[in-house]
């Protein structure tokens, strides 16, 4: 194994930059600045509440994350956000009807409303059910990514930030698949120029920060930053990149539950999913082409947990089916059944149901923040391309090519553990625990 590579300091402020300015970024900016004020608790968040274990069990060493491994403090954050629609901080989380107007909203109101959303590259073509005019407008698709690079060096500028992190948090885009103006940055750029469709908004987001050395992770199930072009130039400039797509709700239930199945050798005959959501985000996924996207994200979950090659009889016929039902009146408060049935002993049949009512936003907000940490500790280790230690935040984690995703969450939390270890110079724990015995 290669040595762990040297970490600059965390100080000075950190800018979290959002492309996409709805229900999740607004959840997590106003979460920040209400935990920084003392209204609430950042539950969810590994790099504010969790410790890692050092050494041996008998040691007693099991500091915060946090302090551990020197991450920047919620009180350097700097926040910055494009978004077609050009509703302030404020606006749009009232919009978003997540947090509570009273508790959490109206007491840091000046706050949020000092954040304004920078026009978006945006396009109708690729996220057919919204629309709005904070746009920008250029020649090709090359001078966006100019103009978003000159909207990241003011922005810098203007906040005097010593670095910043950039996490999609916009909607979700058509499906697209990688084809030639996708191979090589070459290839990409002329694309750009060329104004290519196969050039999406959330693509040139991704390059504009890699290009101005800001670490960028998506949250959305889109392409995006998951091309060879801008994996190879992410490695070329030391920029991390992640994603793809927050594993909230439902599928974090899955790789929950999948993997606990799995390692019981329990058999799985159907899995069942289905959800109501009323969300804006659940108005877009009510496009086929946008819901073909998110639809191979959640899909690709169980094939990789259960491994039906290697275990034919338990999980070769599996039938499994995922669906998502626009349903406003829920707003933001998703309800998600999944039905699973399975079989043990003999092939004796079993049912198991989980009706999940769960905030989408609630479970996205801490995985904004840990990504913007994280992603910044990466870019400060000069760890550049994929960070597939960041999978556990993931539906649909980012891999080079001809490696698998790993989607169990147990296996990813030891993973970004062990990485944080390494990066520290500590040893990494196997729990063999021979020693205790010997
Ligand atoms: N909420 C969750 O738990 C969750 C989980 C996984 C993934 N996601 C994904 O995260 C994204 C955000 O979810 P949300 O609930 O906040 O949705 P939302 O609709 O409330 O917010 C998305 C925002 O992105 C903006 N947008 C669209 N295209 C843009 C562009 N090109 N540039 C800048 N802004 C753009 C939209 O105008 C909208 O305001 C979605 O893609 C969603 O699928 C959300």
């Amino acid at each position: 194994m290669k040595d762990a590579p040297s970490i600059s300091s965390a100080e000075g402020k950190l800018g979290v930059l959002l492309p996409g300015f709805g229900a999740v970024a607004t959840t997590v900016v106003a979460g920040v600045e209400a935990v920084r004020q003392g209204l609430g608790k950042p539950f969810g968040s590994l790099t504010q509440l969790n410790t890692i274990r050092l050494g041996k069990r008998t040691d007693n060493r099991a500091p915060l994350i946090k302090d551990f491994i020197g991450l920047a403090e919620l009180d350097q954050l700097v926040f910055g956000a494009w978004d077609p629609i050009p509703d302030d901080g404020y606006a749009s989380a009232v919009n978003a009807g997540v947090l509570s107007r009273g508790e959490h909203l109206d007491p840091i109101k000046g706050f949020l409303e000092s954040i304004k959303p920078m026009p978006a590259v945006f396009d109708t073509a690729y996220v057919k059910r919204l629309d709005g005019p904070n746009v920008k407008s250029a020649a090709n698709k090359f001078e966006l990514a100019a103009a978003l690079r000159e909207d990241i060096r003011r922005f810098k500028a203007d906040n005097d930030l010593a670095r910043a992190v950039m996490v999609w948090c916009g909607s979700t885009e058509i499906f697209l698949r990688p084809g030639p103006v996708h191979a090589t940055l070459e290839a990409f750029e002329e694309g750009m120029r060329n104004n290519d469709p196969a050039i999406a908004p959330s693509m040139i987001y991704a390059y504009a920060a890699i290009m101005e050395g800001v670490p960028y992770a998506n949250g959305a199930p889109n392409l995006s930053a998951d091309i060879p072009a801008l994996e190879k130039l992410a490695i070329e400039r030391s920029v991390p990149i992640g994603g793809k797509d927050f594993k909230t709700g439902q599928t974090l239930m899955k790789t929950i539950l999948a993997p606990g199945l799995k390692a019981r050798m329990l058999g799985i005959r159907g899995w069942f999913s289905t959800n109501i959501l009323g969300n804006r985000d659940g108005a877009v996924l009510d496009d086929p082409e946008s819901f073909k996207t998110k639809e191979e994200s959640k899909l690709g979950v169980l094939e990789h947990v259960l491994q039906p090659k290697m275990y034919p009889d338990l999980y070769g016929n599996l039938y499994h089916k995922v669906r998502i039902n626009y349903y406003p009146p829920r707003g933001d408060d998703k309800e998600g059944w999944d039905n699973l049935d399975i079989f043990g002993w003999l092939g004796y049949p079993m049912q198991i149901k989980v009706d999940f009512l769960c905030k989408d936003s609630i479970l996205a907000a801490p995985i904004v923040l840990d990504l913007a940490l994280f992603l910044d500790l990466a870019g400060r280790a000069r760890m550049g391309g994929i960070q597939e230690w960041l999978s556990f935040y993931f539906k649909s984690p980012q891999v080079p090519e001809g490696l698998y995703p790993e989607h169990d969450l147990f296996i990813q939390h030891w993973k970004l553990k062990n990485t944080l270890r390494w990066l520290a110079g500590e040893e990494q724990i196997t729990h063999l625990g021979r020693e205790y015995y010997e």
